[in-house]
């Protein structure tokens, strides 16, 4: 599992990883452009919302909804990570810390209309995602959402199949969310496939 100096490593050649990745179309990043899409299409439904990223990496969806006007909140613990997503968000209230150990204070003082995260949460344990969902659940508005993008798969036969095809690709340090086991915790939650290898989860307060 990267730490946050691995990410720091890795975070100016990031952007370009992940392009690679997804123009071929394969795992882990086959679908990103479109998952950051519907995101944005999603927030933007709302004038000038609050929007608490987690795991922002170099700014790539939330320095988009910044350029629109959304006020940008965000944690990440690598520190490259925030400098570079800083650059395009000057006004954003980004902040360091290990989301493992929970959100950090200056960011539990405010209520959001969105909550996003994208091939950020796979970084937890299935059961440390449960009580993490459960805690940014308590940090939306009424009619708040939360949006988690990532490398998702409906079934857990679906999340195998796509094993077997990364073969050593595939990075067994990560931990996929599988929605039909995440929904028996949170049945109101929403799945929408955005390719062989990702989707979107989304949950109501
Ligand atoms: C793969 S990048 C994704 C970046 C961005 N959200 C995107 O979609 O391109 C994962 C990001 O999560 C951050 N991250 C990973 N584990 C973390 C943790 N435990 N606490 C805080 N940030 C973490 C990394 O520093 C990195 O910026």
């Amino acid at each position: 599992m990267l730490n946050n100096k691995g990410f720091d490593l890795w975070a100016d050649g990031y952007n370009k990883a992940v392009g690679l990745s997804e123009e071929e179309n394969t795992y882990p990043f086959a679908g990103y452009k479109n998952l950051l899409a519907a995101i944005y299409k999603n927030v933007l439904k709302k004038e000038k919302p609050d929007v608490l990223d987690i795991g922002f990496g170099t700014g790539t969806l939330t320095a988009k909804l910044y350029g629109m006007g959304c006020n940008i909140y965000g944690q990440d613990f690598s520190q490259r990570m925030i400098e570079l997503a800083r650059e395009k968000m000057p006004d954003a209230h980004l902040y360091q810390g290990d989301f493992s150990q929970g959100i950090v204070k200056p960011l539990l003082e405010t209520s959001y209309d969105f909550i996003i995260a994208t091939y950020s949460l796979h970084h937890l344990t299935d059961d440390e995602k449960v009580v993490f969902i459960k805690n940014l659940k308590g940090l939306l508005k009424e009619d708040g959402t939360i949006f988690i993008g990532d490398v998702a798969f409906l079934t857990r036969e679906e999340l195998e199949t796509c094993r077997r095809e990364a073969g050593s690709a595939w990075d067994k340090d990560e931990i996929y969310f599988v929605a039909d086991e995440l929904q028996e915790t949170f049945p109101e939650m929403e799945f929408t496939r955005i390719s062989y290898c990702a989707g979107i989860l989304s949950f109501k307060k």
